[in-house]
């Protein structure tokens, strides 16, 4: 495994280059190529470094290539337009990176962190609330946080998922009392199996019976104050709706497991120890007899500060402590030196609050990362929140019920001939390949129009054209037959280079989503992999070519190959041998 990436290599020497002509401050600023005309990288950094030391930038690019040192690495090095510096990587350097990512058992030349630099990264994720069925805004935060849970673990990090979720609050109070009503535990057990329908009587029963809304209250006290009978009821709902949440994960490849529960409860005892906390501080101040703390640099147009509530007036605690006792824990007992929120755009305002009373008050130190990795919401066609036709929440399990569904439709349409059992198994890897990567394509910041025939196309960026592309390969290399694996690697066509330097940054899409916790760098990455492939078998046969030059080209597809899996594995995707 190299130290650094191609990209972060030819950074580095240009960087060395630019200290060497009396610029060290400056910044190299290589980049992918956008053009070809371009070679493969370029430096952007040398007419800002020119600019701020009134030089010619076209005289000090020509001093830095002076002192570039790229022997072996670079074929072809050139001056271009103000001032850029065009790299071209030499075809054997570039096929020595093939061989190395080959050779790497299965981690593919991506740099791993070791020693000081690995770091502990509790990534809240999924966090649904358990009083209700998941639905399809769960499925964001589930499907990136697993992703990012992934990356950050094969670049070599520690990740402890956080399922923080929703299980306490007063709709438990009304839940338990409503599960208490439908009598003995089979009852209650039948009254569960469809948790959405249960949630909604027992509001129904709230809204308009006063005895019952009463008796709901009741519930809530006696949980608070730990009763054993209410809170027994609750814990089997937990266990209900909980399971739902596991069949859930299960059926999206999602790794979480029970043991990455932490939910709301969990931080009941602590809840009045960081409000005393951050009284003690001075931080949280009476106001109209609730207890708050107040954000002036969150302070409206006419200077009015924010007022982060920490207890209600009636003594009850809030959603926003909860998250305050969370960062605690997480910077306290898990040890995190990063923490990753993965929660809808909407509550933006409330991780930058909850962030600075945090800091504030001291609960995490200077050098941990407190990140909120938003995202936008599910749309419907009419630009609205996705909902059913009857304007329902759409269940997730429904909805991945209809993606294999509708991706059987279309396998049997395709491949007729197929054991309905191995139809079934493609439509699985399929219909939940495509959910996914249609979420995880997009810039997780904006919101996306929910669409079944882009998301199930084999054409365009799309989980099912990905994912094609591999078997396509995986059929190649099985009728290749035997053939040395240990060939030798030679780049002679331009196909065969730019599919090889475009193996060669899958590295870097992988460090970039590490960094930025944007997946959809990854999934444009794979897209452009799968682009390159396709130009290279128009323009190379593999298996009709012969001697070195058709073992080096399967060396070729089997790295595409394992770099297709690979990625697609990390966004949690799976691929088949055939389809
Ligand atoms: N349960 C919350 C919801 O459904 C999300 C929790 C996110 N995590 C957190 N630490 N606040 O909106």
């Amino acid at each position: 495994m190299p130290n650094q990436t191609l990209l972060q290599l030819l950074n580095a020497r240009v960087q060395a280059a630019l200290a060497a002509a009396g610029c060290a401050d400056a910044s190299a600023n290589v980049q992918p190529a956008s053009r070809p005309e371009h070679g493969d990288y370029q430096a952007n950094g040398i007419m800002a470094a020119a600019k701020s030391r009134k030089l010619n930038p076209r005289a000090l690019a020509q001093t830095v290539v002076e002192h570039l040192q790229l022997d072996g690495i670079a074929s072809h090095i050139e001056i271009a337009g103000p001032g850029f510096i065009n790299m071209t990587v030499a075809p054997d350097y570039l096929a020595g990176w093939v061989k190395t990512a080959l050779d790497d058992e299965g981690g593919l030349a991506v740099p791993r962190v070791s020693g000081d630099a690995v770091q502990c990264v509790a990534i809240d994720y999924s966090s649904p609330n358990l009083a209700k069925e998941m639905h399809v805004g769960h499925l964001r935060s589930t499907v990136i946080g697993d992703a990012l849970a992934r990356v950050l673990r094969f670049v070599g990090h520690k990740v402890v998922a956080q399922n923080h979720v929703g299980d306490w609050g007063t709709q438990f109070g009304m839940l338990t009392a409503c599960m208490d009503e439908a009598g003995p535990d089979d009852a209650s057990n039948l009254a569960l199996a469809d948790l959405e329908v249960f949630y909604r009587h027992a509001k129904k029963r709230f809204d308009e019976d006063a005895a019952f809304a009463n008796r709901a209250r009741d519930y809530v006290v006696r949980l608070q104050g730990g009763d054993p009978r209410v809170l027994e009821l609750w814990r089997r709902f937990l266990e209900v709706s909980m399971s739902h949440c596991e069949e859930i994960y299960r059926r999206l490849n999602v790794g979480l497991t029970p043991a990455d529960v932490y939910g709301e409860s969990a931080y009941n005892d602590d809840l009045p120890v960081v409000v005393a906390d951050l009284q003690a501080k001075g931080l949280a101040v009476t106001s109209d007899g609730a207890q708050v703390v107040f954000l002036d640099e969150f302070s409206s147009k006419d200077g009015v500060p924010a007022a982060y509530i920490v207890q209600k007036q009636d003594g009850g605690y809030l959603y926003a402590t909860t998250d305050l006792a969370a960062i605690r824990y997480r910077a306290t007992t898990l040890k995190a030196n990063r923490m990753l929120y993965v929660v809808d755009a909407r509550q933006k305002l409330h991780f930058q609050q909850a962030f600075s009373v945090a800091r504030q008050a001291g609960y995490v130190p200077a050098g941990v990362q407190l990140e909120h990795v938003g995202f936008g919401v599910v749309l419907g066609d009419d630009g609205k929140p996705f909902k059913t036709r009857s304007g329902d929440t759409v269940k997730l399990a429904e909805l991945l019920a209809e993606a294999t569904q509708r991706a059987f439709n279309l396998v049997t349409e395709k491949s007729p001939e197929l054991p309905e059992a191995e139809r079934q198994a493609v439509a699985q890897v399929v219909g939940i390949g495509a959910i996914k990567y249609f979420d995880l394509a997009k810039n997780r910041s904006t919101d996306y129009v929910f669409d079944w025939a882009s998301m199930l196309s084999f054409e365009g960026n799309t989980a099912p054209y990905l994912q094609y592309a591999y078997t396509r390969i995986k059929s190649v290399l099985r009728r290749a037959g035997e053939w040395d694996v240990n060939a030798k690697v030679t780049l002679v066509e331009p196909a065969e280079r730019q599919l090889a330097l475009q193996l060669a940054r899958f590295a870097d899409a992988v460090l970039a989503v590490a960094q930025d916790a944007l997946p959809n760098t990854l999934c444009a990455y794979l897209y452009e992999l799968a682009a390159a492939l396709m130009r290279f078998y128009e323009a190379c046969p593999v298996l009709n070519a012969t001697g070195e030059t058709r073992t080096s080209r399967l060396q070729l597809c089997r790295l595409t190959a394992d770099t297709l899996r690979t990625g697609l594995g990390l966004l949690g995707i799976e691929v088949l041998e055939a389809m």
